[in-house]
């Protein structure tokens, strides 16, 4: 099982920073059966897992608890403001955020988040893809297509041999992420087999099988082990409640014990 934190441009400073993961740390640490990745803004990265001594601070660091990125461009060279792949290997992080909504909705589109994808797999970062409906869609029936649609687009051109295709699904519908509401157990099981079939087409069943879906939205301790039992997801994307160590930690036992 997979939980990703997602801090989102959270907290403000790093002293707070530094205590939360501090404590994440602690309470991820002997908890078996859970992979935490926490993906925090990049500015904290090199204090929370400092890159001169990336394979010292791995030993510290519970293997069971790794670092992600919220984000990262295509490329390197002259793209002022961004941030490449390769940057975020070298300090040590293993997973990268793309295509989440809240990028989306500043201009991100499905073509710029397949180079981001294919960028990621070539330095060997596993992206987490996000996909969703926004209530709009839902309510119009067309959630299936949008999900479609989206995979189809930033998935396009992936090649087994060249990217390795070690990437996760996060199923994220727009209208339950922060609003307290999230999507319920039995939608989220037709998402997640829907999203399979899908894979199945575009990579072949093997290789499909081989990609876990989570889900994001809402999650907190409450439904965190339910989620995980009824809806079959392979894991959580946990935003606001990623930000409390305490209801975090809880989170985490409860999928362990799930
Ligand atoms: P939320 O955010 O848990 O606060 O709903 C999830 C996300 O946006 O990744």
């Amino acid at each position: 099982m997979l939980i990703i934190a997602n801090w989102k441009c959270n907290p403000q400073t790093l002293k707070e920073a530094k205590l939360l993961f501090n404590m994440v740390k602690k309470g991820a640490g002997d908890i078996k059966g859970v992979k935490v990745i926490i993906c925090p803004p990049f500015t904290y990265f090199t204090t929370l897992d400092p890159p001169a001594s990336a394979k010292a601070a791995a030993g510290k660091r519970p293997s069971s608890l790794k670092l992600g990125s919220q984000n990262c461009f295509f490329s390197a060279g002259p793209f002022t403001g961004e941030i490449s792949p390769q940057m975020l290997r070298d300090l040590g992080c293993e997973y990268v955020i793309v295509g989440h909504s809240e990028r989306r909705a500043l201009g991100e589109s499905d073509e710029l988040i397949n180079k981001k994808i294919k960028a990621a797999l070539e330095i060997g970062l596993k992206p987490v893809l996000c996909i969703g409906e926004t209530e709009k869609e839902r309510k119009q029936g067309k959630t299936k297509e949008v999900l479609k649609c989206q995979l189809k687009k930033c998935l396009i051109d992936l090649e087994p041999e060249v990217h390795g295709l070690k990437f996760l699904i996060a199923y994220e519908p727009i209208w339950a992420i922060g609003s307290k509401n999230p999507c319920d157990f039995e939608d989220a099981k037709e998402v997640r087999i829907f999203i399979e079939e899908i894979l199945a087409k575009i990579l072949g069943k093997t290789k499909a099988e081989s990609i876990p879906i989570l889900y994001g939205g809402s999650v907190d301790s409450a439904i965190a082990s339910d989620y995980i039992k009824e809806s079959g997801m392979k894991g959580l994307l946990v935003g606001g409640a990623s930000l409390d160590a305490k209801e975090f930690n809880s989170i985490i036992k409860k999928v362990a014990k799930a």
